[in-house]
């Protein structure tokens, strides 16, 4: 963790919290926000070299000038808990997965738990970010949907949204999305967590209406969000499990 953002405290927090619970070993590193790019990529290629770290995570966004994209590059791709190095994003998108990314992976599994068949249905994933829209939208189509992604360039995202039997909301603007353009009977899917003046948490979804359409809804908070932390802890038992060569049973 570089820097002292809110938000990103809190969320480093919960999985710390979670890897506890689950007897993982865990070492929380806090670094200034004016440290250099120098001195974070040695830190990343140390603890690439230690044996007995399994997994590394760079809490995201990095304050200032830092590079990210240096950052994550730097990470060895068998300890890339989070799946954003070039070289996993590549096996993802050539349908090799080593790893998922984490809210990816749990929207997939949401999707599994509630019994929603995927292919040949109609998808929209509103959001195209590198870390939540384009691995999902991956993901859908591989499961044999037909996906659309929107993002701020779409001019009326309306159509989109009513179309889709699958609703993935990754724009991280709050309640954008009006609950009536929502499809009967549709699976919804709100990624977004924003921050209302009043300091309430809120999705990317007008619940109103929506409520009362969609078959399979998540919550906000408390739907995306803890399946991420759980999709985290799964990749991170996978990356201790490979690094053993034992196969996870
Ligand atoms: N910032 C927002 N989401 C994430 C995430 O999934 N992983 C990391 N490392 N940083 C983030």
């Amino acid at each position: 963790m570089v820097g002292t953002d809110p938000a990103s405290r809190i969320y480093v927090e919960r999985k710390a919290r979670v890897a506890e619970r689950l007897g993982f070993a865990h070492r929380q590193v806090d670094l200034p926000p004016d440290i250099s790019q120098e001195r974070l990529l040695a830190l990343v290629a140390e603890l690439n070299r230690v044996q007995k770290v399994d997994g590394i995570l760079v809490q995201l966004p990095l304050p200032g000038d830092l590079d990210g994209d240096a950052v994550l590059e730097a990470i060895d791709p068998a300890k890339d808990v989070d799946c954003f190095h070039p070289l996993n994003t590549g096996l993802l998108t050539l349908g090799r997965p080593r790893f998922v990314p984490c809210t990816a992976a749990a929207i997939m599994a949401i999707l599994e738990h509630w019994g929603v068949g995927l292919s040949g249905r109609s998808a929209t994933v509103v959001g195209r970010s590198p870390i939540v829209g384009r691995p999902v939208s991956l993901l859908l189509d591989r499961a044999g949907a037909t996906v659309t992604v929107c993002h701020s360039r779409t001019p009326d995202l309306e159509p989109h949204v009513r179309a889709a039997d699958i609703l993935v909301l990754a724009l991280g603007r709050p309640l954008a999305i009006p609950g009536r353009w929502v499809k009967p009977g549709a699976a919804v899917l709100d990624v977004g967590i924003n921050r209302m003046p009043d300091g309430s948490l809120c999705g990317d979804l007008d619940y109103g209406h929506a409520m009362d359409r969609a078959a399979y809804i998540t919550p906000v908070p408390g739907g995306v969000g803890p399946m991420t932390i759980a999709m985290l802890m799964r990749n991170t038992f996978l990356a201790a499990s490979a690094r053993q060569n034992v196969t996870p049973g």
